[in-house]
């Protein structure tokens, strides 16, 4: 599942580049986790530790009760339409759901208190039974004090360690408004016969549980190691269809108005994986010789053909991992479904696979190329938890890198493999490597695998789904696979699936079971020696290099030089010269030392950390630094793609860790003047976007502009032919450039870029027939409206307010940020307030689109601090994050620090946001003036 950061949707909204983060920032787009839960009251912290028998206040269950299976009755009250008639009131919408639940286990050791997560429920009628004996135990059921989430179950005579028994609940509860648990999602069938015509509109029940949300649909030992087989029996109106994890077994009428679906058995598995649906959507089935796949979607677009991308492609990624692991996908169905509404982007629950309908339908001519690529990534990234997370699952949440950096790992060898045109590989490890290099690059960073005991509330739970856990997964995974070889690191991970199936994991079982691998293979490396310092302490190395007499060494990477810090790593360094090929050497102790492979021979340059399998930042002396820079400059395709793009993003990394002085690293975005490709101008976008969050407001903004117009013009004429024909280039990553190449050409004010947007704009105004491409609608009505004024604004909202279609809403969504009228923009922001306008789901994303735009900053800044309570409901700290993106003074740092006191919001949640403003001011203060002076002589200011 998508997680909790602070990149939400799309933050690269400076050079308006929508795409940019789409494209490859799958990952820091998928990922987005709205905790739905109030953390702002967090539950008393544990008193006893996890494995005693002992009651809460512990925040874990005790582990004297094993769960095995449940029986679970579930009804949604919801109705799925409710029609006006004239001579007949129409029924009330109501959001009851009722159920009951029976719960098998075994007693491990005596006891008489039976606890369980339970929240939100209204729970009645307890009955416990031995089922040995097959008698009754009576039981009365409490609620400990200060525990929110836990029921307990009093018993008259004590449970006997070896026996069997069963708990009997009868319960019930509201469905969420939130996005959260069970809860309702809405949207309009056909086109409503006038505004405000209630008859159109259609209600779903949907589920979303992961992490902790379960025991809030039904009472349950709500933890990833208490795996279960689940027994579901769904109770719905008439006219609707309900779908489980596993495959139904039966359906019979109740009554005129309800029917019973019945579903099979699913496999034992977590029950934060646990979901079901009641709707009246309609299925596109995907032909596969063994499971049955199905897409479910609003019956509109499902006729339309919009789930057949998705549909083309699901059999093909299930067959390419069930080959890969060794193991088939392990039921006999699977279900996806496209929701109106649901945060995160995704949720990979077994069998039963949700997703927003914009990251699952395709619709020809109108979803961008770019929002294919996603489309694609985010299948195979749900698809590969069903086999990391379902079938092979973490034991606690401490450990959810073991799920997420797998997923994101095989996403990209997965898209690779169906779709090749895409370039995954490349894309999808720059835009990993960017996101866990930025976030991991601060000393309130956390490991890959924090202590167990700092992961136990909800909130600390939350929190753990970001960069980190996810990117720096990957490409760390990504590392240890290039050290082993791809073919022992297979095996041992098949090895690893096979033999943890259906059951819980830590990472020490797989550093085990690659180790077999290794050992198989008569290789000596140790994995769990040289993974250790990688995953269990935070941040990683820079290595600098001096070529001339090969000495190098390494040191814990922080922007903030002055926090201290003796971490170090094995680092594995593939390295190559202009004439040598790439070879292999390690550091393995924090020393300095001298290595052959690293001494420059005839002033040749050398480069490390070849195609960036290594998770490590590079430094060189500065001879060997502009040698690179010449290669650049006169022939780059000597440099491999990957390093191209990383060089850039070391050297301003460098900089901002005050390693190098900043005139390199804007030194070699000099030669991108000549340069096409992809990769390396993302790179640079990406970090001279800090540039110009840090100086959009301050007098280097003008000569900063002009260097960026200067730059970009020649790529924006290699793409005119295409661009002002409103047609795209076919080589895939050649299409994302001419995407960067309008976005920054626009946003820098380049007028032939300027007018084209305008002119394709006012042509959809005035005739009503939209023919601008797919790809450039995102850029192009964003700088429309941008370089417009309130027509082009009135015109975007009505055409988000009527459009069905999500990739054009989409679009849109961003466009309407991009004003630089104040009042529109705080229109938009108090639009975010009403569901009925801006879906809650896509509130945080509106407000981080404002934030992003330099006339909105301070109104998203005042407006979060003002809505507070509402805007919360999503992802705070995320929210804060994006919304301090150009803090970098410090009456700006005091703001957020009073803010934060206000509303009590513990500082440990905000400390990323507070370390970061604080590099940035400092880093302002230290470059503002070397910067303004090498824009001035660059673009002849
Ligand atoms: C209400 O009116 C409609 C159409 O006039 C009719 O078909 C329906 O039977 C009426 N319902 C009741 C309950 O009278
Ligand atoms: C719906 O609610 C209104 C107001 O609470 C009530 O007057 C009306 O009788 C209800 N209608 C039905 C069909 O329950
Ligand atoms: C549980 O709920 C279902 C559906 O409402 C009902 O048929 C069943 O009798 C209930 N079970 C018990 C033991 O009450
Ligand atoms: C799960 O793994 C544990 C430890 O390896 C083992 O004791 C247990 O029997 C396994 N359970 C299942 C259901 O395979
Ligand atoms: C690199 O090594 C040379 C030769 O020992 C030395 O003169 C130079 O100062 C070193 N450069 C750096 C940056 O340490
Ligand atoms: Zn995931």
């Amino acid at each position: 599942m998508p997680k909790n950061n602070y990149k939400s949707k799309i933050i690269a909204a400076t050079f308006v580049l929508l795409t940019l983060a789409v494209i490859g920032g799958i990952v820091t787009m998928i990922i987005f986790y709205n905790n739905q839960i109030s953390t702002m009251n967090p539950t008393p912290r544990p008193t006893f530790p996890p494995t005693t028998a002992a009651p809460p206040p512990s925040m874990r269950l005790p582990r004297n009760l094993i769960p095995e299976s449940y029986e679970i009755f579930l009804q949604p009250h919801l109705y799925s339409r409710i029609i006006e008639e004239v001579n007949v009131t129409s029924p009330n919408q109501t959001t009851l759901f009722t159920g009951n639940s029976t719960v098998h286990f075994k007693c491990v050791q005596r006891t008489r208190s039976i606890y369980l997560h339970s929240v939100d429920l209204v729970v009645s009628n307890s009955v416990v039974k031995n089922k040995d004996t097959d008698e009754r135990i009576h039981s009365t059921v409490k609620y400990p004090k200060g525990s929110g989430e836990f029921l307990e179950v009093q018993l008259n005579e004590a449970l006997e360690a070896g026996g069997n028994y069963s708990l009997f609940l009868a319960f019930k509860g509201e469905i969420s408004e939130s996005l959260y648990a069970l809860y309702v999602s809405s949207y309009i069938e056909g086109v409503p016969d006038y505004e405000g015509d209630t008859n159109a509109q259609r209600f779903l029940a949907a589920t979303n549980m992961e992490p902790t949300a379960a025991r809030a649909v039904f009472p349950c030992f709500d933890e990833p190691e208490m795996k279960a087989v689940f027994h579901l029996t769904v109770i719905h109106r008439q006219g609707t269809t309900a779908l489980g994890n596993a495959e139904r077994c039966g359906s019979s009428f109740i009554d005129d108005e309800w029917q019973y679906t019945r579903f099979h058995p699913t496999p034992r598995m977590s029950t934060y994986l646990f979901a079901f649906t009641v709707s009246e959507f309609t299925a596109t089935p995907c032909p596969h010789n063994r499971v049955d796949i199905k897409i479910f979607a609003r019956p509109e677009a499902t006729a339309a053909g919009h789930a057949q991308y998705a549909a083309s492609i699901t059999g093909k990624i299930l067959d390419f991992y069930g080959d890969r692991f060794g193991i088939d996908y392990s039921q006999r169905k699977l279900d996806q479904i496209a929701l109106p509404d649901l945060s995160p982007a995704a949720m990979e629950n077994w069998g039963l696979v949700t997703y927003q309908e914009g990251v699952l339908l395709y619709e020809e001519g109108v979803t961008s190329t770019l929002a294919k690529e996603r489309i694609a990534s985010i299948i195979a990234h749900e698809l590969a938890h069903q086999w990391f997370g379902n079938l092979v699952t973490m034991k606690w949440w401490n450990e959810i890198w073991l799920n997420e950096g797998f997923a994101t790992y095989m996403t990209y060898i997965a898209v690779d493999a169906i779709e090749p045109s895409f370039k995954a590989k490349d894309t999808c490890v720059a835009n990993n490597l960017l996101t866990a290099f930025e976030e991991d690059a601060l000393a309130s960073s956390h490991p890959l695998s924090p202590p167990e005991q700092d992961v136990q509330e909800n909130y600390e739970i939350f929190q753990l789904f970001d960069g980190i856990v996810y990117s720096k997964g990957a490409v760390v995974l990504r590392m240890l696979a290039d050290v082993l070889h791809e073919e022992v690191f297979n095996k041992g991970i098949n090895m690893y699936l096979w033999h943890f199936r259906y059951n819980n994991t830590d990472e020490q079982n797989l550093w085990d079971y690659l180790q077999k691998a290794v050992d198989a293979d008569g290789g000596h490396i140790n994995v769990a020696k040289v993974m250790d310092p990688w995953t269990n302490q935070i941040g990683y190395p820079v290595i600098t290099i001096n070529t001339t007499n090969g000495e190098i060494y390494q040191k814990h990477f922080l922007f903030n030089d002055s926090s201290e810090s003796s971490n170090w790593w094995y680092v594995p360094i593939r390295v190559m010269s202009k004439t040598t090929v790439p070879s292999l050497a390690w550091l393995d102790s924090s020393d300095k030392v001298k290595k052959g492979e690293f001494i420059s021979k005839n002033g040749e340059w050398i480069l490390a950390n070849v195609d960036c399998t290594g998770y490590y930042r590079v430094n060189y002396n500065l001879k060997n630094w502009e040698s690179l820079l010449t290669q650049l400059e006169t022939d780059p395709e000597r440099i491999p793609l990957l390093n191209r793009g990383q060089l850039i993003d070391d050297a301003f990394n460098l900089a901002r860790a005050k390693l190098v002085d900043v005139t390199l690293a804007l030194n070699l975005t000099r030669f991108l003047r000549n340069d096409t490709e992809y990769l390396p101008w993302r790179s640079a976008v990406r970090n001279l976007e800090y540039f110009v969050h840090m100086f959009d407001r301050s007098e280097v903004y003008g000569p900063m502009q002009a260097y960026l117009r200067q730059q970009v013009s020649g790529l924006y004429n290699f793409f005119r032919n295409y661009t002002d024909n409103s047609t795209v280039p076919v080589d895939h990553s050649l299409q994302k450039n001419q995407i960067i190449a309008i976005g920054m050409a626009c946003s820098s004010g380049l007028p032939e870029c300027v007018t084209m947007a305008r002119e394709m704009f006012s042509k959809w105004m005035n005739n009503n027939i939209n023919m601008i491409h797919s790809n450039l609608r995102s850029t192009i009505y964003c700088q429309a409206v941008a370089h417009g004024g309130r027509r082009e604004w009135e015109f975007a909202w009505k055409k988000y307010q009527t459009s069905v279609d999500t990739s054009e809403k989409d679009q849109l969504l961003l466009a309407l940020s991009c004003t630089k009228e104040i009042w529109l923009l705080n229109r938009y922001l108090e639009y975010t307030l009403n569901p009925e306008k801006i879906r809650l789901m896509d509130t945080d994303t509106a407000i981080q689109y404002v934030a992003g735009n330099v006339a909105g900053q301070t109104l998203a800044w005042n407006f979060i601090r003002a809505n507070w309570l509402y805007v919360s409901r999503g992802s705070s700290v995320s929210l804060i994050l994006a919304v301090t993106r150009r803090f970098s003074t410090q009456f700006e740092l005091d703001e957020l620090q009073r803010f934060v006191t206000d509303i009590d919001l513990p500082s440990a949640r905000v400390e990323q946001a507070t370390e970061q403003i604080r590099v940035n001011i400092q880093w302002v203060r230290e470059n503002k003036d070397t910067i303004l002076e090498w824009f001035e002589g660059e673009a002849g200011w």
